[in-house]
């Protein structure tokens, strides 16, 4: 039997709406849908100017992030039927500017992590001369054949599954009420290059992020972790990279005082 759903979704479109607003949509799920799917069959069937964005379909690409009926979901990793409701209310990510509907701006999210130079850093980057002079030892560590030990692995691994999706900086309250602020995913990659064996970054080139708007800016109140789609713990590894950050101003006043 088909299942009947009221999907309410935000619409927002700058270029002619004063306001954002919420549209109603009556839905009839024949099979067991996932969210992507009905706003798919919601475009195509009742109104083609409702914007939304996906590409994988698979939870792989990270596009698809919203906010469903509250919470931060995947749309095409959601059923509909996992949320017990017949009432689906659809928002885009908060904390990021709507273009339109249910698209946002990823842009102060790619700028973030822009920031902390997300990519293992071979030291002729560092000094500045670019990647075509890397030095041997450089080349090796960077190779597809260098061959990472366990525990080295298992320091990054759960960081290499983001999918860049935007949720937990969306879902920041620091970043709500603070732009400045690096956020969640920026500071947690940072902590998995450093942790990288092939990254040559030193202090001097990260401690910038020892600020307000870095580091000590985050209230630790664990959001992000809560609303990654897939476990990543950014905030875990904001905290070791807090502690990380210490011991090296440390070393640096013990360094100073011989
Ligand atoms: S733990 Fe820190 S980074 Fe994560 S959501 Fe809270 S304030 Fe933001
Ligand atoms: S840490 Fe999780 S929520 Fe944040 S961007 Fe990566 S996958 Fe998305
Ligand atoms: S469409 Fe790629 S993660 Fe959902």
């Amino acid at each position: 039997m088909a299942r009947k759903y009221l999907f309410r979704i935000f619409r927002f479109d700058p270029k002619k709406d004063e306001k954002p607003y919420f549209q109603d949509f009556f839905y009839e799920e024949e099979k067991s849908k996932v969210i992507l799917e009905a706003l798919m069959d919601i475009r195509n069937e009742q109104d083609a100017t409702l914007s939304f964005r996906y590409s994988c379909r698979e939870g792989v690409c990270g596009s698809c992030g919203l906010v469903i009926n509250g919470e931060f979901e995947l749309a095409c990793r959601t059923r509909l039927n996992s949320l017990g409701k017949e009432v689906i209310v659809i928002e885009p990510l908060p904390n990021l500017p709507v273009l339109k509907d249910l698209v946002v701006d990823m842009e102060p999210f790619f700028q973030a992590l822009e920031a902390i130079k997300p990519y293992v850093m071979a030291e002729e980057e560092i000094e500045g001369q670019g990647f075509q002079e890397l030095k041997e030892e450089s080349l090796w560590l960077s190779s597809p054949g260098y061959r990472f030990e366990e525990k080295e692995m298992e320091a990054i691994e759960p960081l290499t599954n983001c999918i860049l999706c935007g949720c937990c900086y969306s879902a920041c309250p620091v970043v709500a009420r603070d732009e400045r602020y690096l956020g969640p995913i920026a500071l947690a990659k940072l902590y998995r290059y450093i942790r990288d064996p092939r990254d040559r970054r030193r202090f001097k080139d990260w401690q910038y992020v020892g600020t307000s708007s870095g580091l000590w800016g985050c209230d630790t109140v664990f959001r992000c972790n809560e609303v990654c789609p897939r476990q990543v713990n950014p905030a875990h590894a904001l905290l070791s990279l807090r502690r990380r950050y210490l011991i090296e101003k440390i070393k640096q006043i013990f360094r100073r005082k011989k």
